[in-house]
């Protein structure tokens, strides 16, 4: 279940994170499906086409591999600077993906959560993700969050903003505001702590994702493609896992 508070990194320096063996919480930046296409002197979408397939395989090894959380970062808040016809390819992949995979999914017992403004999408694929929570919500073999216009310093800050409105209203002293109270007020909240950040292509940037989550992550970056990224890929990133020694500034 994904139930518990989300530990903050004081809780994990007083040992409490988890330090070995399989990774509860796994999230993905899912990059590199233009130069895969690029590669192969195909459009654009055809990897983007072929990345909704590794992201199928991905979320189905998770599963096998009885990870908790598996989160993937779909759509940036920043890639509306991409061209409209990319956008919109982005979209109907989107449409597609929920209209013939939800089922499956849900019949798996994965709950589906989102994080990131996806009120600002079509609304007909607004209804579509909206129907995808609803569907799947009293699941709870496992959690598949899908970062849809997601940012993370635009969910810092409104995550700031709602504490300081209850400072303004009395609510809450100012003294009182600890990392817990912001963790509360995040998308996240709720979900066990990222134990895996991975990213393909081989870009070694956060590109805005979970940057307060990723405090204590595990950083795996693997120069594979996205639409490459297959079931061996995420066990290796796993087994990499489970030999790092992490120590949250301790011995
Ligand atoms: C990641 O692949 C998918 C999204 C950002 C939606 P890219 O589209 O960023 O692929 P590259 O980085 O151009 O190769
Ligand atoms: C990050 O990839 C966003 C997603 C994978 C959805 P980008 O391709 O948008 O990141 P940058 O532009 O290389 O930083
Ligand atoms: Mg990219």
């Amino acid at each position: 279940m994904t139930t518990e508070p989300a530990r903050s990194v004081d809780d994990a320096a007083a040992g409490t994170g988890s330090s070995e063996g399989s990774p509860r919480h796994i999230a993905i930046i899912m990059d590199g499906n233009g130069r895969w296409a690029q590669r192969r002197g195909l459009p654009r979408i055809a990897g983007h086409r072929k990345g909704i397939e590794a992201a199928r395989t991905v979320v189905k090894t998770a599963g096998a591999l009885g990870i908790e959380v598996l989160t993937l970062y779909a759509f940036s808040s920043e890639n509306w600077s991409r061209p409209a016809s990319e956008i919109s390819d982005l979209m109907d992949l989107l449409r597609r993906f929920i209209r013939k995979e939800l089922e499956a999914l849900a019949e798996e017992g994965i709950r589906i959560r989102v994080i990131g403004d996806y009120q600002a999408f079509e609304p007909d694929v607004v209804e579509l993700i909206d129907r995808a929570i609803a569907r799947t919500e009293t699941n709870s073999k496992a959690t598949l969050v899908v970062a849809l216009n997601y940012g993370s310093q635009s969910e810092i800050t409104q995550s700031v903003r709602k504490i300081a409105a209850d400072v303004a209203a009395g609510t809450l002293k100012a003294d009182e505001v600890t990392s817990s109270t912001i963790e509360r007020h995040l998308s996240t909240d709720g979900l066990p702590p990222l134990d895996l950040l991975i990213r393909t292509s081989g870009e070694c940037r956060l590109s805005n994702f979970l940057l307060w989550q990723s405090a204590y992550a595990e950083l795996y970056v693997t120069d594979t493609l996205w639409p490459d990224f297959d079931e061996q890929s995420l066990r290796d990133a796993v087994s990499d896992f489970s030999q790092r020694e992490r120590r949250y500034g301790g011995l």
